[in-house]
């Protein structure tokens, strides 16, 4: 089920607009053979014009598409060694789960024997094999997808492109299945681009992140290196659940009360916003009297919803601690609480 080898993709300068709307703005992207780079972003960010310019379903206005070291720029979307998988569910409905896996490979006219063997292989390797004489109507949504999955395998494409796989499927069947994607295209080392507007997911997936806003690529980075260094205002704000806080720059120092003193970066005007995560919010170690507005248990954590006076509007602001700390905080009373400063991100605010 290996294959030999899968290209990379190299994506340069690519513009789209639809009227006055730019859809995408001068990307350029390097995927590398046998990488998955999750699109992360907003809606309307421009994920899946992307997408589709990689797969020949959108002409850009300019900039090349490579893959495999081919230029494809100019190409027509079967002409392109790509294999796609969408949100919604798009099997055949009148074909059996097999019939539709191997599809593609009937349209290339294999012999039956050949599509029969090919196709009960990808079923296998998408844990179907029993629904193989179902028809799409008789099984689940997460299966529908799987199904969809070993479909755009079958032709063994080189790049698999897949938009927003899991959105219609309830939060269950989404970790497994995204779990069970990751597997498989590390599996079969295919080259993919996976788009999503889920950041939990974007980061459980994908080898780097890119990090869309505007049509424009703001930060393509590791997991890890995009959870704690995000280059931009936007990327701290869309990945990691930040607080975000404006407050104003005195003396060169970024100060809410006594929670949290930092040096504002060199450069900033007179007002920052500053990112920090709810973990990195200590409560009842010393710092600034904030008030408990809203108490949640979530689990193994406990979020509160605090508010610290300023001058003028009072800084809202939530923390995560352990449950087993947060006994006895109830809404209305009163915590010290500090702000790590070295896990601040601090940016001029805009
Ligand atoms: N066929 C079209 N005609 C006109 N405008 C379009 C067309 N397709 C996309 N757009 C616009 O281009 C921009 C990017 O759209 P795109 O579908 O790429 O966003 P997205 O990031 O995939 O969003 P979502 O998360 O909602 O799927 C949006 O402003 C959208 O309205
Ligand atoms: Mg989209």
């Amino acid at each position: 089920m290996t294959r030999s080898s899968s290209g990379g993709v190299s994506l340069s300068g690519i513009s789209k607009h639809y009227g006055a709307v730019r859809a995408l703005d001068d990307v350029s992207l390097e995927v590398a053979p046998g990488e998955l780079i999750a699109l992360l972003g907003p809606s309307g960010c421009g994920k899946t014009t992307l997408l589709r310019s990689v797969a020949g379903l959108e002409k850009p206005d300019s900039g090349r598409v490579v893959i495999g070291g081919r230029d494809v720029t100019q190409d027509p979307a079967r002409k392109r060694p790509i294999g796609m998988v969408f949100q919604s569910y798009v099997l055949f409905p009148n074909m059996t789960i097999r019939d539709n896996v191997g599809f593609p490979l009937r349209m290339r006219g294999a012999s039956s024997d050949a599509v029969r063997k090919r196709a009960d292989e990808l079923l296998a390797l998408v844990g179907l094999s029993e629904q193989a004489d179902r028809y799409p109507h008789q099984v689940s949504g997460g299966q529908q997808q799987r199904g969809a999955l070993a479909r755009a395998l079958a032709p063994e494409p080189e790049v698999l492109l897949l938009d927003e796989p899991l959105s219609a499927l309830d939060a269950l069947v989404r970790v497994r299945l995204r779990d069970e994607i990751r597997r498989i295209q590390q599996m079969v080392k295919i080259t993919a681009l996976y788009v999503t507007h889920d950041q939990a997911e974007a980061m459980a997936i994908a080898d780097r992140v890119a990090v869309m806003n505007a049509g424009k690529i703001e930060q393509l980075d590791a997991p890890a290196a995009l959870y704690d260094e995000p280059a931009t205002s936007f990327s701290a704000g869309f990945v990691g659940n930040r607080n975000a806080l404006e407050l104003p720059v005195v003396n060169g120092v970024v100060r809410l009360g006594e929670a949290l003193t930092a040096n504002a970066p060199a450069g900033s005007g007179g007002r920052v916003v500053a990112f920090f995560r709810p973990e990195d919010v200590h409560v009842g170690q010393g710092g600034e009297a904030a008030t408990i507005e809203n108490v949640s248990f979530q689990g193994l954590l406990t979020r509160l919803h605090l508010s610290v006076p300023t001058g003028g509007e009072p800084a809202r602001l939530w923390a995560d601690l352990p449950s087993r700390n947060a006994a006895g905080l109830q809404v209305g009373g009163s915590v010290p609480v500090r702000i790590d400063a070295n896990h601040v991100r601090i940016f001029p605010a805009e």
